[in-house]
């Protein structure tokens, strides 16, 4: 065999072991803004098969069908709710899987900010205030829990629909049935004013490395991004001059970063089997102490 065609084989070996988009069925939530909507569009475009929109907001009806004319295909289909939902998850898993396969892909990107230091005083009386334990809540309904049961139910479908068709434990042999990308933060590291969301995000590396070694059983990989200050609305709701005086002299980049890079990071995250564990896309972000 020449050179050449050794080449071109460890070529095709390598791609026949990718994920194949282009069979699978995905599920991006928070796909109406920012990152979400970044990465469902992307998924689409290199080929997802299908790929279901999350999101609380109304205008994830019209992302989806502007991106569906914009594609030339239905590959997005649209579904409004709040993540934290048990019986609105179910019915997107339930709806996608009679209709267009199980989902195998999950990007649970919708999340949001409470921030505010864990206790104020005042500064003339000595009075605390402590973090309000329901707003703690809520911040791990939503960023924590929500994400990890919506990569559960992922695997689950994954899972029921190898037994039905009577294949058992994944083989290497086969190609990656799925894959999960959390969301996670530079914040995970600890961030001045956002004790709920740190803790949130910190918390998903947790579930991603114990994900990690349940869902391969069934050829389901399971990474996170670490995300550093995106261009989104989450972000632009700190103002221009905080972003300008706090953010960017700690940016190496100096310039937030664009949704779609996150989108790029996470497609690769997703196609290429070999990746694990944690990526760091922060465009060099380090806190002041
Ligand atoms: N922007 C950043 O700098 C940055 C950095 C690191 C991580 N992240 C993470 O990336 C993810 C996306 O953030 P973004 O910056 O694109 O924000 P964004 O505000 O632009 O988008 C978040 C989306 O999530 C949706 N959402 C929020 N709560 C929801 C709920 N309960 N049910 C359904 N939808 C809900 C919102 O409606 C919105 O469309 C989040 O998990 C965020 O924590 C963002």
């Amino acid at each position: 065999m020449s050179q050449g065609n050794g080449h071109k084989q460890f070529l095709s070996d390598w791609e026949d072991r990718r994920l194949d988009l282009t069979t699978k069925v995905a599920v991006v939530t928070g796909a109406a803004s920012g990152i979400g909507r970044a990465t469902a569009f992307a998924l689409a475009q290199k080929g997802a098969k299908k790929v279901a929109l999350v999101d609380q907001m109304d205008a994830i009806k019209t992302f989806a069908e502007q991106a569906n004319e914009n594609l030339g295909r239905e590959a997005m289909v649209p579904f409004q709710g709040d993540v934290t939902n048990a019986e609105f998850r179910h019915s997107v898993f339930e709806e996608m899987r009679s209709k267009h396969g199980p989902i195998s892909i999950c990007v649970p990107a919708a999340g949001f900010t409470a921030d505010r230091l864990a206790v104020k005083m005042d500064r003339e009386t000595g009075e605390t205030d402590l973090y309000p334990i329901d707003l703690f809540e809520r911040v791990i309904a939503v960023d924590l829990t929500a994400p990890i049961f919506w990569a559960i139910e992922t695997v689950a479908s994954v899972a029921r629909d190898r037994h039905e068709n009577e294949i058992k434990r994944w083989n290497p042999d086969e190609r990656v049935q799925g894959c999960i990308i959390f969301i996670g933060s530079v914040s995970s590291a600890g961030n001045k004013g956002q004790v709920s969301y740190a803790t949130a995000k910190a918390g998903l590396e947790g579930a991603q490395a114990t994900l990690a070694t349940e869902a391969i059983f069934h050829g389901v990989r399971c990474a996170i991004i670490h995300p550093g200050f995106t261009d989104t609305a989450m972000v632009r709701s700190m103002g221009d001059s905080y972003i300008t005086e706090h953010v960017l002299p700690q940016t190496q980049l100096k310039r937030l970063i664009r949704p779609e890079e996150i989108a790029d990071a996470i497609c690769f995250m997703i196609r290429n089997s070999s990746v694990s564990g944690e990526l760091w896309a922060d465009a060099g972000w380090h806190p002041v102490a």
